[in-house]
């Protein structure tokens, strides 16, 4: 345990919250469902280059552990304080414009959230018990959406090698957890009680206890995000009529929005995303610094630590708490399309658009 941030080649360089003082404080402490620090810093002890290194085991973390993962949240979420609240708006009617009206430079548009059932444990601290309840109560109510919505739930458990890759390839399902996740205890178990649900097109999906409970996904080719947008409210507010009807409700609370294992997720858990052609952008030496000054995150197009491929990109939000999904999925339409202008200026020899400069 050290007290502040030293340089080091291995690890980011942020403040470290985990001062002699909080550890001291908090080092006895276990949650209702049994949850200690030790486990909750896990994959930062065992990962020293995690730009945050701290999960959640159940929702009480985030109270018994308060002083830690305040600091967390605080630093990784702009300032956002134990005192501020979170607020939810998923009108997709207030959205404006569409990624790339030309249609020449994004491939596909995806948007997610994470949700979590209160009182079944978080990924790292679930039981498995509590996840086969979590994989039953929710399929049973998947089998009962309509229309657009209706699917098939596929367990991880018994799919041919073949089709889980294919789905990886294509772009619809998780892979195993990475070392993070391994470190952190959310792969145990691997892969009983994990699946896919998705509809026959494929535009609405539902992974099951992956990093989350539920990761409730809206894709399509294209960059028509309000339709992407709208088709996942519908799918959230279907999913959230069953998971009442079976007598529970979502992790949730006022200040810190949804309830993920993962604190960078809390409030909205929404990923909006774009596969976006830019080769020229990409390659600039700037583009890591547009992105930040556009509020994007950067990704390869094979997800979360995976490398471009051919110039594509995956773009999305990189704010989840303190803003509403419709704030957050319109910057990443006005940053994409930000960065669409700079791609069409490069290749022609004018100049940037003014927010980047
Ligand atoms: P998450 O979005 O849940 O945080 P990842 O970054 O690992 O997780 O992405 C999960 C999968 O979704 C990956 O296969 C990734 O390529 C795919 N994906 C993300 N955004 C898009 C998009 N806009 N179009 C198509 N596939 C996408
Ligand atoms: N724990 C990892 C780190 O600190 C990942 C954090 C964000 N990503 C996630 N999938 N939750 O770098």
């Amino acid at each position: 345990m050290v007290d502040e941030c030293s340089p080091s080649s291995t690890r980011p360089a942020r403040p470290l919250h985990l001062t002699v003082d909080v550890y001291e404080q908090l080092k006895d402490k276990i949650t209702p469902n049994g949850f200690t620090l030790e486990r909750a810093i896990q994959s930062g002890v065992d990962n020293p280059d995690s730009g945050v290194g701290l999960y959640a085991g159940d929702e009480e973390c985030y109270s018994v552990f308060g002083p830690l993962f305040d600091a967390v949240i605080e630093d990784y979420h702009g300032g956002y304080k134990p005192s501020d609240k979170h607020v939810s708006d998923l009108d997709a009617a207030k959205l404006k414009g569409t990624v790339d009206p030309e249609g020449k430079y994004v491939l596909s548009t995806r948007i997610r959230v994470g949700r979590n059932i209160r009182g079944l444990g978080l990924s790292p601290g679930c039981s498995r018990a509590q996840r086969r309840e979590v994989e039953s109560l929710v399929t049973k109510g998947l089998a009962n959406l309509k229309g657009d919505l209706a699917g098939k739930y596929f367990p991880l458990n018994g799919m041919s090698e073949a089709d889980r890759k294919q789905l990886v390839a294509d772009h619809f399902l998780f892979k195993k957890g990475d070392r993070f996740l391994e470190s952190a205890g959310a792969n145990r178990d691997w892969p009983e009680g994990r699946g896919i649900f998705h509809n026959n097109e494929k535009t609405f999906l539902v992974w099951v206890n992956e990093e989350d409970q539920m990761r409730i996904i809206s894709m399509q080719s294209g960059g028509d995000a309000k339709q992407v947008f709208e088709r996942l409210v519908r799918g959230i507010s279907a999913i959230e009529e069953q998971v009442k009807a079976a007598g529970r409700e979502f992790a949730h609370n006022d200040h810190l929005g949804y309830i993920h294992s993962c604190p960078t997720n809390c409030g909205t858990g929404m990923r909006a995303s774009v596969h976006v052609q830019l080769p020229k952008v990409g390659a600039h030496p700037n583009f890591k610094k547009w992105c930040a000054k556009l509020r994007l995150q950067p990704r390869g197009i094979h997800g979360e630590h995976s490398e471009s491929d051919g110039g594509v990109y995956d773009l999305s939000n990189k704010e989840r708490l303190g803003k509403s999904e419709v704030q957050l999925v319109q910057t990443m339409i006005d940053g994409v399309n930000t960065l669409i202008a700079a791609e069409k200026a490069l290749a022609e020899g004018k100049p940037l658009p003014s927010e980047l400069q």
